[in-house]
């Protein structure tokens, strides 16, 4: 039996299982999907390309492409009574705690009967895939005050996103963009919403539950809500000026004061995706103009190296990503949501690997509550 010391706080380094779906370098800066580096993923690939060999294991033939592409279009559309549900939720709602309760309802139109059936799997795998935008969009649109969009037949993944967000179809540089960042996102490892799915998909609950079940761990601070906070700091030091005196008042008040969006459990040096994801920001920044948060932002890193770079605190992927979305228009609380419409891939593929040889977690405690405490009759207590 262990004693409570020994417990890594947070399970960190304990393995729990086995996969082949994603390996992380977390000294050399390396991420692959399925053995290929993400930085060529996301050059050369599509979200739909990288989302196939995340769940099948290799990459597609044209066919399987074409195909698959076909299948997520016929599948992008919800049941009319599902906007209904999405209607009625408050528009002061959490966007994450919309599409969490979304997808749940999304497997009570689309019920799958048993995840010992592999085509009902891959038909469930499908819907999730090509909804979550859909479900996103809607609520996003609603609470606008605005009606949801059909999804657009003629525009991939990543341009039909957008689309059904803003009613217009995005120029070919900020569709790429967009593109890049879901492949970026799409997986990584044993993190804590992944875990979340196989956990619950391991209780051979349904893949909307499953995936549902990931949408809220997703949601929180130390998790997909990072780029929110981050996009709030950099707006309240407002200036790249500011950052350095910023920095000095916030470690004055706090000797252990952590910046969002810097250190990672897994990257000791700065996280290749945000390396990517700054690349491609320069790139579409030339095209929708530069905005102040992101000189901020570069003056923060610079700032925070001396400091916290010894300890391996670098930026992590959403130290870069909320800029990116917002010098696309998009709204702050849509960035964690945006994670979601990426993660699926990566939950999905860990789900089906899960299924496959599965035995529910059910890991052990270590005791240290009271024992042997007597009971006593509530007339008898003060
Ligand atoms: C992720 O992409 O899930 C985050 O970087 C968190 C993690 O890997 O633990």
């Amino acid at each position: 039996m262990s004693s409570p010391s020994e417990i890594p706080a947070g399970l960190a380094d304990v393995p729990v299982a086995k996969s082949a779906i994603s390996i992380i370098d977390g000294k050399r800066a390396l991420l692959s999907y399925r053995g290929i580096a993400v930085e060529q993923l996301a050059k050369d690939s599509s979200f739909e390309e990288t989302t196939w060999l995340l769940l099948k294991g290799d990459l597609p033939t044209q066919r399987q492409l074409a195909d698959f592409h076909h299948e997520l279009r016929q599948r992008r559309k919800v049941h009319y009574k599902l906007i209904e549900v999405i209607k009625n939720f408050p528009a002061t709602g959490h966007p994450m705690d919309a599409l969490q309760c979304s997808v749940s309802a999304l497997g009570m139109f689309y019920p799958t009967r048993s995840v010992s059936d592999n085509a009902a799997n891959w038909e469930a795998s499908l819907r999730l895939i090509a909804s979550l935008p859909t479900l996103v969009a809607a609520f996003a649109r609603l609470r606008r005050g605005e009606l949801p969009l059909d999804p657009h037949p003629d525009l991939d993944h990543a341009g039909n996103f957008y689309y059904m967000l803003f009613g217009r179809e995005p120029s070919p540089s900020v569709r790429k963009v967009i593109d890049a960042c879901l492949i970026l996102h799409a997986e990584h490892g044993f993190n804590a919403s992944t875990f979340t799915a196989r956990v619950t998909g391991s209780s051979l609950a349904n893949p909307y539950a499953t995936i549902s079940a990931a949408v809220g761990s997703l949601s929180g601070p130390l998790h997909g809500g990072a780029n929110e906070e981050v996009l709030e700091m950099l707006s309240e030091i407002g200036t790249a000026a500011n950052a350095k005196p910023w920095l000095d008042a916030k470690r004055a008040a706090n000797p252990s004061f952590k910046v969002m969006g810097m250190g990672h459990r897994v990257y000791k040096v700065k996280d290749p995706r945000a390396t990517v994801l700054q690349e491609l920001a320069e790139r579409v920044f030339a095209e929708t103009s530069r905005p102040a948060k992101y000189d901020v932002a570069l003056e923060l890193e610079k700032q925070c190296i001396p400091i916290y770079g010894a300890k391996g605190v670098y930026p992590n992927v959403d130290f870069y990503s909320g800029v990116v979305y917002s010098s696309l228009g998009i709204e702050t609380d849509i960035f964690t949501p945006i994670f979601a419409v990426a993660r699926v891939a990566g939950w999905l593929a860990h789900w089906l690997e899960q299924l496959n040889g599965n035995r529910i977690y059910r890991p052990e405690q270590v005791y240290v509550g009271n024992t042997d405490v007597p009971y006593v009759s509530l007339d008898k207590r003060p």
